[in-house]
Order: C-alpha cells, then structure tokens, then sequence
C-alpha cells in the first residue's frame, strides 16, 4: 500500500464517529485504577494481557494502579469468519501463575467465548484468585457466562476499533474509541 492511500485511510477513520475520547477512558482508567488498588490492597496483582488488542489498556491502568504488580500476556486467537466468532480461540503462552492474585487484562467483552477459555485455562494453574478486567462491555444478547468483575465501559452492539483495538490489524494506534459500522 503506498502512503497516499494509507494517509486517507487515516483520514477515513479519523472523520468517523468518536464513542469514547481519550479524555473519557483517562478519568474511566483513574476510577478503575483505585477501585483495584483498593480491592488488592496488601497484595501484589499479576495481571495477565491478552494480545494484541490489550496492550494499550493494560499499560495505561497499570499506571494507574498503586499496588505492586507484575505484568504479563498471552496471545489468544479467535478465529472469525466475516467478523462473527467460529467458536475456536487458540491460546498461547508459558505463564505460571500458580497461587499468584491474578487479574485478566481484555479489550473486551463480545461474546465472552475468548474470556471463558481463558479463565478456564488459568485456573488450571490454581491461582490464588482469578478475576477478569474488560475496557468494553458489548450489549449483545446471549453472551457466555463468565464474570467480568471490572469494566470500564458498557457499549451498544457495534464494531469499535481503536486504543488497541483493530479491524483487519489496522486502527489499533488510535486514542481513542470509534465506531467501525
Ligand atoms: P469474544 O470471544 O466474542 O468475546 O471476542 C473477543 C475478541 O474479539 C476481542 O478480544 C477482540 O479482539 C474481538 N472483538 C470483539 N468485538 C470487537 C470489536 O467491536 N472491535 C474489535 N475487536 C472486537
């Protein structure tokens, strides 16, 4: 792709509807940020992200975390077919979390399919607890039952991408949230 089509695709998803602004996630990411450091108080969190579309969430609450941390990732593939879910999500990592207070790090909450493999396959390890941190929850109906303890914002069914979050691995550098659709 040459650079002019690349600087209008820019421009393309730059004139598309912001949901979230950066402003917005910074003041939502302070709030969850203590609401975390004061649920672990006295102890040291692990937080698991889950790549790729976690990395920007997880380095900017970890800034805003004042409890000791250790930061981690796994890569989890979900494999989608015209951007609907097949139902396989491939999980790769060489963590050990065994008897550690682990917390979940997730761009966000679709289906759940992705969170329940990866809850279920954590606590495999016997963590001493597992919780899940989701920055989005997507409004949609029949969704799997899995806990998602933190979350930062509760969306309507529509596809977003940016602040990590991509289509096709692209749009994943924006700060902020728009809508795709
Ligand atoms: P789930 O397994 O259906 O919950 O989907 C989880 C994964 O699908 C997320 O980690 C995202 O990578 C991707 N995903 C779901 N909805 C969106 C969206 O609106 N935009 C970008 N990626 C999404």
């Amino acid at each position: 792709m040459n650079s002019f089509s690349s600087n209008e695709e820019r421009t393309d998803i730059h004139s598309k509807e912001i949901l979230i602004s950066r402003e917005e996630i910074n003041l939502r990411l302070e709030q969850l940020g203590s609401e975390i450091s004061k649920d672990y108080r006295g102890k040291e969190i692990h937080l698991v992200g889950v790549l790729n579309g976690a990395f920007m969430f997880l380095a900017d609450l970890a800034r805003h975390l004042s409890i000791p941390c250790q930061i981690c990732f796994l890569q989890a593939s979900s494999y989608k077919n015209k951007k609907v879910s097949t139902g396989e999500v491939i999980l790769m990592h060489n963590l050990d979390l065994s008897g550690k207070d682990v917390l979940i790090v997730e761009d966000i909450f679709d289906t759940g399919l992705t969170l329940k493999h990866i809850s279920e396959d954590l606590n495999m390890q016997q963590p001493a607890s597992l919780e899940i941190c989701a920055l989005l929850n997507k409004r949609i109906p029949n969704k799997m039952p899995v806990n998602v303890k933190y979350i930062g914002f509760e969306i309507d069914n529509r596809f977003v991408v940016g602040y990590g979050l991509d289509y096709a691995e692209k749009y994943r550098e924006l700060p902020h949230i728009s809508c795709l659709d």
